[in-house]
């Protein structure tokens, strides 16, 4: 059954306006998601409080990504953001024995190397994966890194500053042979492209709700490989980590046996109303089929953009890319306010305008960029 893209793009009234690029830094808001968070206010006038069904939201957010990802429900943390995953994870892993080397790719946003450094103290060894000459990190780098004393290998799926693609199975292969464990950060790419958690072979996943799953800021989730749970107990903890959240113990730690062990205290009950309603709008028209409006959508793109003279930072061949399409400029900050200054958002990091596609884009979108493009192309690199 196809599509009917139009309607689609219908729920999100920002395309009213704007041609909006710029959905991994923020995706657009629904008329769901606007409704569910009406609904969450009118619950609270309504109910007053009602646990039970804020956990309930919580719960459909957990069984939401557990479908997306390929995962159970009990292999999936809600937290409050990516980085608050990462930080469960690493305080689980002891760095004191030979094993204390972390792998983390250049490619990782920031929080990603961030906190592995912030490991040092407790014994950590970060070693980064660098770039090869043609800006992108050929899998050699990883063999040369990935050794029998690494701990944790971090990768990043789609990178935020260029839109490059890595090959996650590849990598994951790599570090298993060798005895470590992986953790992908799928952030850019999860709601946008598949992200099969199993297929890829990883250990743990983190990504949040605000950016291509079409939910909101504060809510994020951590898959954790059913078979990686029985060795890991989190430092990090809380009553919403536990085996059992009602026991209200004050004398012990008694880790959910779940990937719940990941969590640590209320979840964002108002956040979770609008990541359940995205990632309902997600799941309703199936990854496959926006992956592949993707794929077409930033293939003209690029082909249109080469055409218009532009030099991109995003490799062609599309299994070596996402939803993002990184533009080369003389000064990024300034071309992307001089396209917002015409109803074109976009955003910009490392010298690269991105262009971030959604399903929701269309023609009129790729038609207005490249226009704004033409008309400041003293900024193009
Ligand atoms: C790839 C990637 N990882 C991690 C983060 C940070 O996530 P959080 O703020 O939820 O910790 C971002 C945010 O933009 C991101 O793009």
């Amino acid at each position: 059954m196809s599509t009917d893209w139009g309607a689609f793009r219908a729920l999100f009234p920002t395309l009213e306006e704007k041609a909006f690029l710029a959905s991994g830094s923020y995706g657009l808001m629904s008329r769901q998601v606007e409704a569910a968070l009406r609904r969450y206010v009118d619950d609270r006038i309504e109910k007053g409080a009602d646990w039970g069904g804020w956990i309930g939201k919580a719960d459909a957010v957990r069984d939401g990504m557990a479908a997306l990802l390929n995962a159970g429900a009990d292999e999936i943390a809600v937290t409050t953001s990516a980085s608050a995953g990462v930080n469960s994870l690493a305080s689980a892993l002891d760095f004191s024995g030979p094993r204390n080397k972390v792998v983390v790719s250049n490619f990782e946003f920031p929080t990603g190397a961030q906190i592995w450094h912030a490991q040092e103290p407790r014994g950590a060894v970060v070693e980064h994966v660098p770039e090869g000459p043609n800006g992108g990190i050929p899998l050699e780098h990883f063999e040369r890194a990935i050794d029998e004393r690494t701990r944790i290998v971090q990768v990043t799926h789609v990178c935020y500053r260029n839109g490059q693609r890595l090959d996650v199975a590849a990598v994951a292969k790599i570090a298993h042979d060798r005895g470590a464990l992986v953790l992908l950060d799928c952030f850019q790419s999860v709601g946008a492209l598949g992200v099969d958690v199993k297929a890829l072979d990883v250990d743990f996943a983190v990504g949040g709700m605000l950016k291509y799953l079409l939910g909101t800021a504060g809510v994020a989730f951590l898959y954790v490989n059913r078979r990686r749970l029985s060795d890991l107990v989190p430092t990090a903890s809380g009553w919403f980590a536990q085996a059992d959240t009602d026991a209200m113990d004050i004398f012990a730690n008694d880790p959910a046996p779940s990937a719940a062990r990941f969590q640590a205290g209320t979840p964002p009950v108002v956040n979770c109303y609008a990541a359940e309603a995205g990632i309902g709008l997600i799941r309703g028209i199936g990854v496959d089929a926006i992956e592949a409006r993707i794929r077409d959508l930033t293939g003209d793109a690029m082909d249109r953009l080469a055409d218009a003279g532009c030099k991109l930072a995003t490799p062609r061949e599309d299994h070596r890319r996402g939803p993002q399409v990184a533009i080369r400029s003389s000064d990024a900050a300034a071309l992307t306010a001089r396209l917002a200054a015409r109803g074109v958002i976009t955003s910009w990091r490392d010298g690269n305008v991105r262009a971030m596609f959604h399903a929701y884009n269309d023609a009129s979108d790729v038609d207005a960029l490249i226009e704004g493009l033409r008309a400041n192309r003293e900024l193009l690199a």
